[in-house]
C-alpha cells in the first residue's frame, strides 16, 4: 500500500485561493493516514486479474478513499458523533470550525466523482464505476445508514435492523470497493459474488469497529472511542460477548467463502483479508 499512499499524497487536490485555510483543511484528513482498507480491496482484485490496469485503478481507489474520508469528517461532526480525534489528529471542526468540516466533506464527496469521470478507462467503465460508488456511498447506501444510525440514537433496534444499519453505513462501500475492482478488469461474472462477500466483510468490519470502540483507548484507535453509548452498536445492544460471537461466526463464514475464491484472487487477497477478518481477536 506504500505505492498507493505515495500516489494519494501526490494527488492531493490543489485549490489555491485567498481563503486562509481551505486547501490545508481539504488535505488534513487525507494526509492523516488511515488504513486505506477500501483502496487495498479494489487494488487487490485488479492485481489478481490484470496487474497492467493497476495504474489506472489507483484513480478509482483514490475516489473511494475521498468519499470515505468525507464520510468520516461528517461522522465526527457535533451533530452526528461529536468526536474530537480522527486518524490520530484533531477532527476538522476542532482544528478549524464546523463550517469548514461540513464544506470539506462536501468537497471530497463531489471530488470523488470528478476523479472517476477522469479515470483512464472507457466511457462505459467510467459510468459503471460512478454508478457503483454513488449507489453504495450515497442516498441508498452509506448516507441512509448514517441517517438511521443517528435517528435511532437511544432507541434500541432489533438485531436484524442493526445489521441493516451496518450494511448500509459501512458494508456497501466495502462491497463496492471489491466490485469496482471487478468492473475495472471486466470480470462481469465475479461482480455479484464479490459484492456479496464484501457485504459480509463490511458487516464484520463494523462489528469489529463496535468492539474496538469499547476495547481500545483514543490513543490506540487514533480516534475518539467509548463514543457509542447511545448508538445501536453491536456491543451496546448485544453486549461484548455476543458481539464477539457474531464476529467470530462471520469470520468463519468469510474464511470459508474466501477458500472458494479462484486461485488468483485467493493468492492476492488472502494476506489482507486474513488480517482484517481476524482483527477483533486482538
Ligand atoms: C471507520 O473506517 C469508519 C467505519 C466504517 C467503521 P476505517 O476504520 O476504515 O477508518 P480509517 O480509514 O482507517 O481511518
Ligand atoms: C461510521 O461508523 C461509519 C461511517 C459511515 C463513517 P462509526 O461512527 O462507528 O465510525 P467511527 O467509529 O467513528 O470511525
Ligand atoms: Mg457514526
Ligand atoms: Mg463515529
Ligand atoms: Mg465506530
Amino acid at each position: 500500500m506504500q505505492n498507493f499512499e505515495d500516489f494519494l499524497l501526490g494527488h492531493l487536490p490543489k485549490v489555491p485561493s485567498f481563503h486562509p485555510h481551505y486547501e490545508e483543511a481539504i488535505h488534513d484528513m487525507l494526509r492523516a493516514g488511515g488504513k486505506r482498507f477500501r483502496p487495498a480491496l479494489l487494488l487487490g482484485v485488479v492485481g489478481a486479474y490484470n496487474p497492467l490496469l493497476l495504474g489506472g485503478a489507483r484513480y478509482a481507489a483514490l475516489a473511494i478513499e475521498m468519499l470515505h474520508t468525507y464520510s468520516l469528517i461528517h461522522d465526527d461532526l457535533p451533530a452526528m458523533d461529536n468526536a474530537a480525534l480522527r486518524r490520530g489528529h484533531p477532527t476538522l471542526h476542532v482544528s478549524y470550525d464546523e463550517v469548514t468540516a461540513i464544506l470539506v466533506g462536501d468537497a471530497l464527496n463531489t471530488y470523488a466523482f470528478e476523479i472517476l469521470s477522469n479515470a483512464p478507462f472507457s466511457d462505459a467503465t467510467r459510468v459503471k464505476l460512478i454508478r457503483e460508488l454513488s449507489i453504495n456511498g450515497g442516498l441508498s447506501g452509506m448516507v441512509l445508514g448514517q441517517a438511521i444510525d443517528c435517528f435511532f440514537e437511544n432507541q434500541p433496534l432489533s438485531v436484524d435492523k442493526i445489521k441493516l444499519l451496518h450494511v448500509n453505513k459501512t458494508a456497501k462501500l466495502i462491497a463496492a470497493s471489491l466490485k469496482m475492482g471487478a468492473i475495472i478488469v471486466g470480470e462481469e461474472k465475479l461482480e455479484d459474488d464479490i459484492y456479496d462477500f464484501g457485504i459480509k466483510l463490511g458487516l464484520l468490519f463494523q462489528i469489529q469497529d463496535d468492539i474496538l470502540d469499547v476495547t481500545q483507548s483514543d490513543d490506540e484507535a487514533g480516534k475518539t472511542t467509548n463514543n457509542d453509548d447511545g448508538k445501536n452498536s453491536f456491543v451496546t445492544v448485544l453486549g461484548l460477548e455476543k458481539a464477539m460471537k457474531e464476529a467470530n461466526d462471520l469470520a468463519d463464514e468469510l474464511t470459508q467463502m474466501m477458500n472458494s475464491f479462484d486461485e488468483k484472487l485467493y493468492k492476492e487477497l488472502f494476506p489482507l483479508l486474513t488480517n482484517y477478518i481476524n482483527r477483533h481477536k486482538g
